[in-house]
């Protein structure tokens, strides 16, 4: 049916924002309604323990995570929708992948050198060894397309290059699959309300920086009022955000939840001033976001329906894994099961 595999991964880390929803899941919304690939979209609950987890928070969260692909457009028929620790391959194969990378690969990952800063002495070595179960988490599937952000784009080169090394040393050419990235979509790096040059992210202390997906119409209009600007009218082209790192932000921002471009959105706007673009900005946001946050407020009332769903996903995951799994075991030189 498919021939090719898309697989994703997001983190049970913290609330999720307006980052995480355009920046990934409505791009895999699109992916899976393409109807082109095969998706897997998983919670990485084994990533997310890279740093100690609260053990309830972590379960709630992953079932928020869970919620906020649902409620966002991820059928759970059509697309794999799981959770990692429910197929012990990723665990299984990510030992095998630290035994393939080289450290010497593993010391140029940017994210960790940024993760771990001046306190690398006192990090997991989990958090060293991430990029080899995220190898571990596509080569498992032998996916051939995964959505990722800009950020993530030298862990997808590792496990290229893994994916190389194992094919290499045990003598199979085609095994694995050289993965690609997908990075489309408008606005993958959605920035802070307040600085226009820094991430959207949840460990930012300003609830003004970002918007939740559980946050209410009144919340967002509050938040998109105060947002950043400069004194100038919005431009008529895109050479006009040049230098304007809150402006350009509000526009893709703009641009990728009514689904146009930067360009359709300055033709509009261009020579406005902010007040106007930003009440249309409020109504945009709130029509696309408030009811997806409102579902993931009835689907967390009922978490087993959510285990539930997670569970069946796993299964199915495992079902692709095992094989493959298998055949890795073999190749490595592991006994075969006894009949
Ligand atoms: N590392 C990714 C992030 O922090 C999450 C992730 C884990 C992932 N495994 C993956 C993404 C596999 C894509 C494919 O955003």
């Amino acid at each position: 049916m498919f021939n090719q595999r898309v697989f994703s991964g997001v983190q049970p880390t913290g609330n999720l924002h307006l980052g995480n929803y355009l920046g990934a899941i409505a791009n895999f919304v699109r992916l899976q309604n393409r109807q082109t690939f095969e998706c897997l979209f998983c919670v990485v609950d084994l990533h997310a323990i890279t740093v100690f987890q609260d053990p309830s928070e972590l379960r709630r969260q992953t079932r928020e995570v869970a919620a906020a692909f649902i409620a966002s457009g991820i059928d759970p028929d059509r697309s794999i929708l799981f959770h990692q620790s429910g197929v012990p391959g990723h665990a299984q194969l990510a030992w095998i992948f630290n035994c393939v990378a080289r450290l010497g690969w593993l010391n140029r990952m940017t994210q960790f050198k940024e993760k771990s800063g001046k306190d690398r002495e006192n990090v997991s070595v989990g958090l060293f060894a991430y990029p080899n179960l995220m190898a571990a988490d596509i080569l498992l599937y032998k996916a051939t397309h995964v959505p990722v952000g800009e950020d993530q784009k030298q862990h997808l080169e590792l496990t290229r290059d893994t994916a190389q090394k194992f094919n290499n040393d045990f003598n199979c050419p085609d095994f694995f699959p050289l993965t690609e990235p997908l990075i489309e979509g408008p606005a993958t790096r959605v920035m802070s309300l307040r600085d226009g040059t820094k991430k959207m992210s949840k460990s930012e202390p300003s609830e003004f920086s970002r918007i939740n997906l559980s946050d209410s119409a009144d919340e967002i209009a509050d938040k998109i009022r105060k947002a950043r600007t400069d004194p100038e009218p919005l431009p008529s082209e895109i050479a006009g955000l040049a230098g304007r790192a809150e402006a350009q932000n509000l526009v893709s921002i703009f641009a990728a939840l009514e689904e146009s471009t930067a360009e359709a959105v300055l033709a509009r706007f261009g020579g406005q001033n902010f007040s106007t673009f930003k009440s249309a900005l409020v109504d945009l946001m709130v029509a696309r976001i408030v009811p997806i946050g409102t579902r993931m407020g009835q689907l967390l009332n009922d978490p087993g329906h959510l285990d539930r769903i997670m569970w069946q996903g796993a299964a199915r995951a495992d079902a692709i894994a095992r094989p493959i799994l298998a055949e890795v075991y073999d190749r490595v030189g592991f006994l075969a099961p006894i009949a």
